[in-house]
């Protein structure tokens, strides 16, 4: 009386639990105050720290000092995607992973309120950085709140947002970042979209319960193609619906560029809405209950040509062509290839 299916031995590789959690990103911006403007009075997110030319902002859900570091550049994007390992011995191990890949990174002291980190590119060009050691949320007794699981007070301004969800990276190759990702980091490949050709056109990846922490798309404008580490978008966690449907209402009275949403995907089940901050970078409002993975021997969700619509868009209205063709920075539409049937979705129905 077989109670077990066989396949799930056959295939099984035991996780590693070297990589924590997602600590913090930073977004550049030409426009630092219009983007403080729309974190702290929209998102509701608290400043913590300025220094040179960085502002340090964090949701009221986050234990860890902060989780948005904003900093002046010319022209948008990103910098350093921060990870937290689990325990001191595990960065030791991730480091020793990926100089054997064949990536060299380097050391520093940190920043503002983190310890000795750990930095390095991937293979598509983003930067991260790896570190156990950091400080906690200390609040100003006038924030601390009678509710001790909470690390601050909620903000009374906007609709805040309670912590930093994933960051969705755009690259040229997206099986060979994913797989640098898995065999030194350890992320656990949780749904992905393979197009017609067998080529992979997204892939959401994850360490914890959730379905992605980090997401790698497929470029459609060819700027990835020199490893330029290009922004797709950066996510937060806003809680349930109706705080998505206020922050909608909040973005369109006060001038922000709504790309796509309120609508619900897919992928990950999340309810979402993508915004441009007014310094250019596309923010995603994700939350509502999606769905959480236990299972330690997963076996990941592939969406193909038959059933990409779905992948994105289980109900709203289809993501426009510009969604797969913007990221930061941006230098304008160029090479484009053949639309694949990730593309494909933002025809009409
Ligand atoms: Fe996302």
């Amino acid at each position: 009386m077989p109670t077990v299916n066989d396949n799930n031995y056959d295939s099984f590789v035991e996780p590693n639990h070297d990589l924590h959690q997602l600590v913090s990103a930073e977004l550049f911006s030409p426009t630092v105050d219009e983007t403080l403007w729309f974190f702290k009075e929209l998102l509701g997110m608290t400043e913590v720290r300025r220094e040179g030319e960085s502002v340090y902002l964090r949701a009221f859900e986050d234990w860890y000092s902060y989780s948005l570091k904003v900093t002046y550049r010319q022209s948008c994007g990103t910098g350093r995607t921060v990870w937290r390992t689990s325990a001191p011995a595990a960065l030791d191990r991730r480091v020793d992973a990926i100089e054997r890949y064949g990536i060299k990174g380097s050391w520093d002291d940190g920043d503002f309120a983190q310890g000795p980190t750990y930095s390095f590119t991937d293979t598509a060009g983003h930067h991260h950085s790896l570190l156990w050691d950091l400080d906690y949320y200390r609040p100003p007794e006038s924030q601390k709140s009678d509710l001790l699981s909470r690390p601050q007070k909620r903000p009374t301004r906007g609709i805040p947002v309670r912590r930093l969800d994933h960051v969705n990276h755009l690259v040229d190759d997206v099986t060979t970042n994913r797989e640098f990702l898995r065999d030194t980091l350890g992320f656990r490949l949780r749904e992905n979209i393979v197009d017609r050709n067998g080529r992979e056109g997204a892939a959401w990846m994850s360490v914890s319960p959730l379905v992605h922490e980090i997401a790698n798309l497929g470029d459609q404008s060819g700027q990835s193609a020199n490893g330029n580490g290009r922004l797709h978008h950066l996510a937060f966690w806003y809680g349930y619906p109706q705080h998505l449907d206020d922050l909608a209402d909040l973005c369109v009275e006060n001038g922000v560029e709504i790309e796509a949403g309120p609508g619900k995907h897919g992928v990950s089940q999340a309810k979402f809405l993508y915004v441009f901050e007014p310094g250019g970078n596309r923010i995603e409002l994700f939350g509502d209950a999606g769905y959480l993975i236990f299972d330690p021997n997963w076996k990941p969700v592939t969406w193909t040509e038959e059933n990409v619509d779905t992948a994105v868009i289980w109900y709203g209205s289809p993501l426009p062509t510009e969604y797969f063709l913007y990221g930061t920075p941006n230098n304008g539409p160029t090479n484009y290839r053949t639309p694949n049937d990730l593309m494909a979705i933002s025809r009409p129905r």
